[in-house]
């Protein structure tokens, strides 16, 4: 029996769409002997994930880099722990929150590929990208090397303590079509001085969707006897890596963005042996000097949220992380390729694969990104976030796993009529 066959036989192509909860794993295991480049093509596969989700009819969101909203199996999932934990209150709380939480850092370490003692659940980049910043032991005239094109939140924590400490930030600017690895490498190495004590570098530039080449500056960084931390908002559950793969001494994301978390979900890692090395954000009491734990007191906070991670996971993994990041390069690939060369057309994101999966950005030549983004809205139906600044003027674009190449079809014939 083919593929197609077994759907229809399963009968998971029900006239509105949406599969009940229970039958993604049957779906998935009709697929499980295609190929992920194969199955990345298929819009009939992909129309039935979409089916997995509420989408609201108003405009087609390729807006997804804020926030990747839940499928409706992860939501219900939610609201079941929203219930389950109000319903048992302080007896959850007090019993087996703490487990429960420490559980879900461990599968998470499972999908960076890290130690379960390196990684802790935090509520979003932010708090984990700025309690390095914050929390490690700077002096007076020590250098932090960034780039103009990282999230505002981070540059605003290193301009808070350079006001607090007297450190000295340095601000690179990555090109947003590089010709190759070395071009962004030196760009930090050439950055670093004796007093430079650490690199914060994107994984993935949010504003243009390119990913740098973060092992090579990790490793020039180290020689250097300078550490590096790692601002994955963008990455996790996006495309697979492994955190230890890149060398990399801190490492935080967001797990609202691609692994489909409720809001206000993240992660920070710390390679072991810098765990010491950090001032907690909040005290944590007495905790030994290499237990992450140290890193973890924020007082109360939404217990369901750290157990629809167990939801978020299970999901991520029935789709598989390779179908998914092939999914999303196959959409990404699918509008640029159609809009690259047009005379008027500027893209923002590399076409070599290593540098990019599936956020691209946008401009059309004489635009502004604001009115491009208006235009798209008002006219075609279509939300993307304009974006006009660090040497980046355009609209970017995030499909998720929902989007269709339908979809797309109406990016490339709003991007081409507007020329
Ligand atoms: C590159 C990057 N870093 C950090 C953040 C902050 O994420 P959060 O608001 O979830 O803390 C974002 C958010 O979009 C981002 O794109």
């Amino acid at each position: 029996m083919d593929k197609r066959t077994f759907i229809k036989n399963a009968g998971l192509l029900s006239i509105g769409g949406a599969f009940g909860l229970g039958s993604l794993p049957e779906l998935m295991n009709s697929v499980s002997a295609v190929p992920s480049s194969f199955l990345a093509k298929d819009e009939d596969f992909w129309a039935k994930i979409r089916g997995g989700y509420l989408l609201k009819p108003d405009y087609i969101n390729l807006e997804n880099g804020y926030y990747c909203f839940l499928p409706q199996e992860t939501l219900e999932n939610f609201i079941r722990h929203v219930r389950e934990v109000n319903y048992q209150g302080s007896y959850y709380m007090r019993t087996v929150q703490v487990e429960n939480k420490k559980k879900a850092a461990a599968r998470l370490a499972e999908i960076g590929g890290c130690s379960a003692d390196e990684i802790i659940i935090t509520r979003n980049t932010t708090e984990s990208l700025d309690m390095i910043i914050g929390g490690l032991h700077w002096k007076q005239e020590d250098e932090a090397i960034m780039a103009e094109q990282d999230y505002g939140a981070m540059l605003e924590m290193f301009k808070l303590t350079a006001k607090r400490y007297g450190i000295v930030n340095k601000v690179v600017s990555v090109p947003n079509l590089p010709q190759n690895d070395d071009e962004i490498v030196n760009l930090y190495a050439g950055a670093i001085t004796e007093k430079t004590k650490l690199i914060m570098v994107c994984h993935m530039i949010n504003i243009t969707g390119q990913i740098l080449p973060v092992r090579k500056i990790c490793d020039i960084a180290h020689s250097r006897g300078v550490q590096v931390m790692v601002d994955g908002a963008h990455t996790f559950g996006h495309f697979k890596f492994s955190i230890p793969d890149l060398n990399c001494d801190y490492y935080g994301s967001s797990l609202h963005k691609w692994l489909s978390v409720p809001l206000g979900a993240g992660i920070l890692y710390v390679k072991k042996e810098n765990i010491g090395k950090v001032w907690p954000l909040l005290a944590s009491g007495d905790i030994r000097e290499d237990d992450i734990a140290r890193l973890n007191h924020i007082g109360t906070h939404p217990a369901h949220t750290d157990l629809a991670i167990f939801n978020a996971i299970d999901y991520y993994n029935m789709i598989g992380a390779e179908r998914k990041e092939a999914r999303l390069r196959y959409l990404q690939n699918y509008w640029t390729d159609k809009v690259r060369n047009l005379p008027h057309i500027i893209l923002n994101t590399p076409a070599d694969p290593a540098r990019s999966c599936g956020i691209a950005n946008v401009g059309i030549k004489e635009m502004k990104p604001k009115d491009l983004a208006d235009v798209l809205y008002k006219k075609y139906r279509i939300y993307t976030v304009p974006i006009d600044g660090a040497n980046v003027h355009g609209c970017r674009i995030t499909p998720n796993v929902y989007t269709s190449t339908d979809d797309l079809d109406i990016l490339v014939k709003a991007l081409t009529e507007l020329g």
